[in-house]
């Protein structure tokens, strides 16, 4: 095994979210560690502008490169929506954004060409999802729909909860109407509200779990790069945030799915370079 393949990955995101995506990386790399990234000081980066998502997207991707990851995982679709190209160029190391794994997968799942996206506002208004998907075939048809409520939604646990559905019909219904036949969930908070998303689709849409594909997607670029790790061992993941929030411990592990291990704080001023 290469010293490069003993080398963690990085994760990061604007907060909590990226940790559905950490979940899935454990579950389908066990011998992988990760250092993982919350900006949680600067979100949330769905209403931000292009320029500043950007700009944190950088920045965080320097922080991860500080502590000798192989690759950066961008668990974040508003930051992989503006910045995985720039991300790409600038830095000499594999750079897995979550919107190509996930296109991919709704573009082999539609039976009739018409998929639906759903995700934060910096995510839908970027187009990132449409061009990709078109990109794959150009025949499809993309219909997209920013469901900002959603992420304090998630945030709060409200997952089974009768005004969550009622947020869900608002901004789902449309896109339920339009007929499509598989719904991209386009923002790493929405898995939590899988079943209140599925209520309102009903079991013939299709809901793809970007967390899942891109973990997916990260064992394939280490493997054919031959960047894994063995299998075997118990590896110690390291968890950075740039502030603790409220009740965060609780809320970050119902995204994980498990308990947290020590979590460090890093301030943004600390590793922001002028
Ligand atoms: N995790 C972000 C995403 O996937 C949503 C939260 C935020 O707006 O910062 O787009």
């Amino acid at each position: 095994m290469s010293e490069t393949s003993r080398r963690p990955i990085g994760v990061f995101d604007s907060g909590i979210g990226g940790l559905t995506v950490v979940a899935e990386i454990i579950k389908q790399l066990p011998a992988e560690e990760i250092v993982y990234f919350g900006d949680t000081a600067r979100l949330p980066y769905g209403p931000k502008s292009e320029a500043t998502v950007m700009q944190f997207a950088i920045q965080d991707t320097e922080f991860l490169l500080s502590h000798h990851v192989k690759c950066v995982v961008v668990a974040c679709n508003t930051a992989s929506s503006v910045a995985i190209r720039e991300l790409t160029n600038r830095f000499d190391l594999p750079v897995i954004g979550v919107i190509a794994p996930g296109a991919l997968a709704a573009v082999s799942s539609t039976l009739i060409g018409k998929v639906g996206v759903i995700g934060t506002e910096g995510t839908i208004a970027s187009h990132a999802y449409e061009r990709e998907l078109r990109a794959l075939d150009r025949e499809i048809e993309v219909i997209e729909v920013s469901c900002p409520l959603f992420v304090p939604l998630a945030e709060e646990g409200w997952t089974d909860r009768e005004v969550s559905l009622v947020i869900a019909h608002e901004y789902l219904t449309p896109l339920r109407d339009a007929g499509v036949d598989v719904v991209v969930l386009g923002c790493t908070h929405y898995p939590i509200l899988k079943g209140t998303i599925g209520k309102v689709f009903g079991p013939t849409v299709r809901l793809i779990d970007s967390a899942e594909e891109t973990a997916r997607e990260v064992s394939e670029r280490l493997s054919s790069l031959g960047l894994a790790r063995e299998p075997g061992g118990t590896p110690e993941h390291h968890f950075f945030v740039s502030d603790v929030p409220h009740r965060f411990k609780e809320q970050a592990e119902r995204f994980l799915g498990g308990p947290l291990p020590n979590v460090s704080v890093v301030r943004v001023d600390e590793f922001v370079k002028e």
